[in-house]
């Protein structure tokens, strides 16, 4: 059994894939953490190059992960919110999956996705978008975790009297910028509880197609 986690969040070790981390950790089999951020990986231009043999012929770093998605049982995916929107990175990969989609292609049918949604305000987008775009791959959603991150206003140095800005969005405008204010997964114990409860669902939803148990009720 082997578990792939992508994380399109571009900053390493912040919320998302810190989240996944938490999933992972409940995670006992062959297990990967891909960090998609570092990849060139281009959106679909809508070529159609792919549908005679499932292949897509874009030559960056999609290649190398053609293998891995298809002998991977499950996946972890978690983006952040950008705009109200899963961001460009994260879109990008799940747009590239639709190589596997044409005539009835179902080699992506039935895999298992853990779903990750960070942002500032709205992490429940990012997440709702990602199990939206897995339905169209046949994909089964076995449960989702959302927690908030902090907006990279806290840290940029205009954020407290920034009119744009998330602190102001958060907590007014003029709000001092203290480590009390900033978002942190440390700081959402329950989040942490909810994703290692989802990398143990996953595990058992796993084990039990393995071994042809009827599937535990997923969220
Ligand atoms: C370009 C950009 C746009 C963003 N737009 C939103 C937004 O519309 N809503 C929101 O809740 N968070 C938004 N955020 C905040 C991120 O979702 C937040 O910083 C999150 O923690 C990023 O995930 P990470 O910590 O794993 O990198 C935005 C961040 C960036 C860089």
């Amino acid at each position: 059994m082997k578990v792939v986690a992508f994380s399109g969040s571009p900053r390493k070790g912040k919320t998302t894939d810190r989240v996944i981390g938490e999933i992972l950790k409940e995670v006992d089999c062959d297990k990967e953490f891909i960090r998609l951020a570092p990849m060139n990986i281009s959106p679909c231009k809508a070529c159609l190059a792919c549908v005679e043999d499932n292949i897509c012929k874009k030559k960056d770093d999609m290649r190398p992960l053609r293998e891995k998605i298809i002998n991977a049982d499950a996946f972890i995916i978690g983006a952040p919110n950008y705009f109200s929107m899963l961001n460009g990175i994260t879109h990008n990969f799940l747009e590239r999956l639709c190589q596997f989609r044409h005539q009835s292609c179902d080699i992506l049918a039935g895999k298992l996705v853990a779903v990750v949604g960070v942002g500032s305000l709205q992490p429940e987008i990012p997440a709702a978008q990602i199990k939206k775009i897995i339905t169209y791959y046949q994909m089964e959603h076995v449960g989702t975790v959302t927690a908030q991150g902090a907006a990279s206003c806290f840290t940029c140095g205009f954020g407290e009297d920034c009119d744009n800005g998330a602190v102001r969005m958060l907590y007014g405008l003029g709000r001092k910028i203290t480590k009390d204010i900033i978002p942190d997964l440390s700081k959402q114990p329950t989040k942490i509880v909810e994703a290692q409860n989802l990398g143990k669902l996953l595990m058992s939803r796993l084990q039990d197609k393995y071994s042809g148990q009827p599937a535990a009720v997923g969220g």
